[in-house]
């Protein structure tokens, strides 16, 4: 088997390469404790898009932002107390929190990294290599897990070389084997109690021995309704203003998100979301154009056909999906 993306010992000169790959838009894919990831810039909307792509993800899942430290951290979500002795206990490491973005910052990661919702998914991974990469960097680094979407999460290099063997432009830094093997846990910090998203090596007792509360876990809490908003926190991204799609016109009131350059209907506003159809062009605008749209002066959406190949599913994904 021949492969087109390149494994790299991670010497001190590839990996100031290598952040310099990142900054120009590739994909990096590093080693962290947990499972290798796939990393963009968090800050660059193509790059984020890119992820999409490579995974072919038929869905814009939410990504994990990563950085180097929790002061790092702080600029981009808002810290509560109980988020800082989380954080204080578990990082670097296996633990990912999920808080509010934080109103102002210089590296604010694009809305796609987090599927256009106002809270942000960030760790400060441990592994020696990752942790040099991001010094490197300089901004945060959106990380899923380096698989195609229906494959197995990477443990080595080798897994995923062998999960894009087509990606020529894809740059694998070697960092043995994970040590954990397993992603790391998210916890929802953005209420009064910590609530576990997503389970991993560190666990709801090991949370409640470090910070004296014991986690509530999401299933629990939507079966019993014991929160006023049940599964709020899981909740995607979606417009105030009803959506109408698959629009071949505009009607009286309506905004146009457009794609392309032929059969665009007349419309006061528009936004296009790739005059020259390119998907991933409109995958880097999708939420930031419905976030447009919505504070506009517009009664509701009229959203032309995307294409329902590539990213395309993914954009029509989200597009169909109301609130789940
Ligand atoms: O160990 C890990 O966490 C690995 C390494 C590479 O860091 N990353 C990873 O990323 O597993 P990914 O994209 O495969 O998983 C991200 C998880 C998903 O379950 C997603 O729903 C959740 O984090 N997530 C991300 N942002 C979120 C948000 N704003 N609200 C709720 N859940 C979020
Ligand atoms: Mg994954």
């Amino acid at each position: 088997m021949t492969y087109k993306s390149t494994i790299y010992s991670p010497t001190d000169a590839i990996l100031k390469e290598a952040a310099q790959r990142l900054l120009q838009g590739y994909l990096v894919a590093m080693p962290t404790e947990t499972v290798y990831g796939l990393a963009a810039n968090a800050t660059d909307d193509r790059a984020v898009a890119r992820i999409f792509a490579l995974k072919e993800r038929p869905s814009f899942n939410p990504l994990i932002v990563h950085v180097e430290s929790l002061e790092k951290a702080s600029n981009l979500i808002e810290m509560t107390g109980l988020a800082r002795r989380l954080a204080e206990a578990f990082w670097p490491g296996p633990l990912t929190l999920v808080g509010k973005r934080s109103p102002s910052s210089d590296f604010a990661p694009s809305l796609l990294c987090s599927g256009g919702l106002k809270t942000l998914a960030v760790r400060v991974p441990a592994h020696p290599v990752a942790q040099h990469l991001l010094r490197l960097a300089g901004v945060p680094l959106a990380a899923p897990s380096a698989n195609p979407s229906t494959k197995l999460s990477p443990t080595s290099a080798l897994h995923v070389q062998q999960g894009f063997p087509e990606a020529e432009d894809l740059w694998i830094l070697e960092g043995g084997d994970c040590t954990q093997g397993l992603e790391s846990t998210v916890v929802d910090i953005t209420g009064e109690t910590p609530v576990i998203l997503r389970l991993g090596t560190i666990t709801a007792e090991n949370i409640e021995e470090a910070v004296g509360v014991k986690p509530l876990y999401y299933k629990d809490i939507e079966e019993t309704h014991t929160i006023k908003s049940p599964g709020q926190m899981l909740k995607h991204y979606a417009p105030d203003k009803p959506m109408r799609l698959n629009a071949v016109d505009v009607k009286p009131g309506e905004g146009l998100l457009a794609f392309g350059s032929q059969n665009i209907p007349a419309a006061s506003v528009i936004y296009n979301l790739s005059e020259t159809g390119d998907l991933l062009e409109a995958a880097q605008n999708l939420f930031k154009m419905l976030h447009l749209l919505d504070t506009e002066n517009v009664s509701g959406i009229a959203v032309m056909s995307i294409p329902q190949e590539g990213l395309g599913l993914a954009i029509n994904d989200r597009l169909t999906r109301t609130q789940s």
